[in-house]
């Protein structure tokens, strides 16, 4: 079987979306050992032709991506609308969303729309993990990641043996779909954003940690005087 895996991170090969790609695809290999896999990565938009032209060639596509916004990241989205619903026509067809902030319900409308998009390019979809509060995991410790990863190695081999996700393990993964209020009043406390402060001081970006750039009569282009 061939598999296409779509990596819809801007970060491409340095991204979180990679990491668990590769989980996923160790759990797959542990059942098909003659898996034949292709990893592409869209953020060269140049090359949307070729990855269309995979997706065509391909038995099974996944395609994985970090959360923006709520959303999904504009290579994603342009990528997508370069497919046409014969370029599917029945293939199986999942997908990886993950994101910074834990609560799963931030990724639920977009996985909704990732449903229908299977819907309506003729694909068979084989489900949507969901995965948040991974922002992180390039420095945290194994012994920190080692369930994470044996989940996506699980979910990997569910896979390749059933032809679509464990459903169990996809709710699993999903969890906290909202935090509980111990969790919510740690996120008050200076401890819990001490990661972000530190990559805000990385890129000179402190100072500017509470604007509001989507404030009404802030986001206005301003007129050249
Ligand atoms: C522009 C931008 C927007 C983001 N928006 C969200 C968001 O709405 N919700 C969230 O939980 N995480 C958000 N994140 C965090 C990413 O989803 C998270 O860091 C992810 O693990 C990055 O994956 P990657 O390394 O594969 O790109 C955002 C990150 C960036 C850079």
């Amino acid at each position: 079987m061939k598999l296409l895996m779509l990596n819809g991170s801007p970060r491409g090969t340095g991204s979180n979306t990679r990491i668990l790609f590769e989980q996923l695809l160790a759990g797959m290999r542990s059942v098909d050992a003659d898996l034949e896999a292709e990893v592409m990565y869209l953020r060269n938009i140049r090359d949307t032709g070729n990855h269309v032209q995979s997706v065509v060639d391909a038995d099974m596509v996944l395609l994985g991506f970090p959360l923006y916004t709520d959303g999904m990241p504009g290579i994603v989205k342009y990528f997508i609308d370069a497919l046409h619903p014969n370029d599917l026509g029945g293939k199986p067809l999942g997908f990886l969303v993950q994101s910074g902030f834990p609560e799963a319900r931030h990724s639920r409308p977009v996985a909704r729309y990732l449903a229908r998009l299977s819907m309506r390019l003729n694909a068979r979809h084989v489900g949507t993990l969901i995965r948040g509060g991974v922002e992180g995991i390039q420095l945290q410790p194994a012994g920190m990641t080692k369930r994470l990863f044996q989940r996506f190695f699980a979910l990997g081999a569910s896979l390749a043996r059933d032809g679509q996700f464990d459903e169990k393990l996809v709710r699993k993964l999903a969890k906290p779909e909202t935090l509980n209020p111990a969790a919510r009043l740690f996120l008050q406390t200076d401890a819990s954003h001490f990661y972000w402060d530190m990559k805000l001081k990385e890129n000179n970006a402190f100072d500017q940690r509470f604007d509001q750039p989507y404030a009404p009569g802030t986001g206005e282009r301003k007129e050249e005087t």
